[in-house]
């Protein structure tokens, strides 16, 4: 594993841009766009225009190449200022990986540079309202009709619908197949037959919107099946959440950095018992414990992005989910706990400190429950036991032991 985290001049020049695009057009209109539900295209302009966008997508495909890690730093600014946003812009990211991990390259050439100028927006379809958890238990189906695929079925909770102009859409090509059932296909807004259904009314990241998407024998050219090759899907849909975790998991910092900093600022302004409530120890212990938990999760998701970054996504999973898990655990308990700084107008929404509340909780649950992140990990962890044999020797067996099993008697 990679040690070093490099951060290139690019990654910081976009991180320096993306914190003036939080700080203009993201967090004065963060309450006005959670309270309309509606999507800040403002925000969008000035990213596209600034070259963001342009990130995660490689430059012979029209973008920057900074890789995840300047990802990870662009998305944690914009997440600071409303995570709603964050995701919206990262989400871009997770909708793009499948091209660009195995779509040919006549693929490559046709959406990536449309995506890196900020033209086109992007999802990601993968869940169902029966495949969650579960995702190779899809039931979308893309029949094979010699030139073109017909799909047919309804995705579920898919993030940036509607504004999004390109979806990852992954369907069963196989049913009969058990390791290549699936296949991941592009779908364009406009197709026939391919309408969004059902805008959620959600608890958090209101801004950005998730919706049902539905594919009502939507007849999709056969150019447009990622890698050229059926059965691919699920594979691709895996290689792409190893690379999106990360970026999810900078959404997390970036949600926790913000409400540590809203916290702080109250906490020293707020008087209780004559003194601002930043001098009393119970709320000091807090507010380092805050800072703790922030500044790890950091530098855990600056680790995790930097090895993709350095070595590839082979062989990253167990860490990309230990990373979403553990940051997006604490973007729930900082939020958790800047509510409980802010006291009773914690609970109050004309308080900007309840909207990272409820903007946290989907942290945990989306791109992968933290339940699932914990099972990749454990299944890391077991595979790595192989490479720990010569441990074995220092632990005895029933049979070697030669302590006494009596407790001792002492005094
Ligand atoms: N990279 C490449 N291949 C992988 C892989 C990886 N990380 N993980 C698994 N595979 C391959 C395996 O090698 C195996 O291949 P073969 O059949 O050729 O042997 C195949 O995939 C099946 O693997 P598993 O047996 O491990 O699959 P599983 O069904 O037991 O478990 C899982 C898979 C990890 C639980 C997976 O289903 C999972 O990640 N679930 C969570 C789904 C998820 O994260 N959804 C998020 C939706 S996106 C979203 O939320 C976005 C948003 O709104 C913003």
């Amino acid at each position: 594993m990679p040690t070093d985290i490099r951060f290139s001049e690019k990654a910081l020049e976009l991180k320096a841009k993306a914190r003036e695009i939080a700080d203009t057009y993201v967090r004065p209109n963060a309450v006005k766009y959670d309270k309309a539900q509606e999507y800040n295209y403002e925000a969008a302009k000035a990213v596209a225009e600034a070259g963001l966008f342009k990130t995660f997508i490689p430059e012979e495909y029209g973008g920057h190449g900074a890789g995840v890690l300047a990802l990870a730093l662009v998305t944690e600014e914009l997440a600071k200022a409303d995570s709603g946003f964050g995701v919206a812009f990262a989400v871009n990211a997770l909708g793009s990986f499948p091209i660009l991990l195995g779509g040919t390259e006549e693929q490559k050439k046709k959406w990536l540079p449309q995506v890196a100028n900020g033209e086109k927006l992007v999802a990601f379809c993968l869940s169902e309202k029966y495949a969650g958890s579960d995702a190779s238990g899809l039931s979308v189906t893309a029949r094979d009709e010699g030139d073109h695929y017909v799909i047919s079925g309804e995705k579920k909770w898919t993030t940036n619908g509607g504004v999004a102009d390109i979806y990852s859409v992954f369907c069963v090509t196989d049913p009969t197949s058990k390791s290549r059932r699936i296949s991941a296909i592009v779908v364009e807004k406009g197709m026939d037959g391919f309408t969004v259904e059902k805008t959620e009314d959600k608890m958090g990241i209101r801004c950005v919107p998730v919706v049902e998407t539905h594919f009502d024998n939507v007849k999709v050219p056969k150019d447009h099946l990622i890698g050229g090759r059926p059965g691919m899907g699920f594979k691709h849909a895996m290689m792409t959440l190893d690379m999106a975790r990360p970026g999810v998991a900078a959404q997390a910092v970036g949600a926790a950095q913000g409400a540590l900093d809203l916290a702080n600022v109250y906490a020293n302004r707020r008087q209780q018992f004559g003194v601002p409530i930043s001098q009393h120890q119970m709320v000091q212990q807090m507010l380092a414990d805050m800072q703790m938990k922030t500044e790890a999760a950091r530098w855990l998701v600056y680790s995790v992005a930097g090895q993709v970054d350095l070595a590839g996504p082979d062989g990253v999973t167990p860490r990309a989910a230990a990373a979403k898990c553990f940051a997006t655990d604490v973007a729930m308990e900082v939020a958790t706990d800047a509510v409980q700084i802010f006291g009773g107008y914690g609970f109050m929404e004309d308080y900007p400190i309840a909207k990272y509340f409820r903007d946290a909780k989907i942290l945990q649950i989306y791109e992968g429950t933290n339940q699932i992140q914990r099972m990749v990990i454990a299944r890391g962890l077991i595979r790595e036991s192989q490479n720990l044999k010569h441990l074995e020797g220092f632990i005895p067996t029933e049979e070697q032991k030669t302590y006494s099993e009596e407790p001792a008697i002492t005094g």
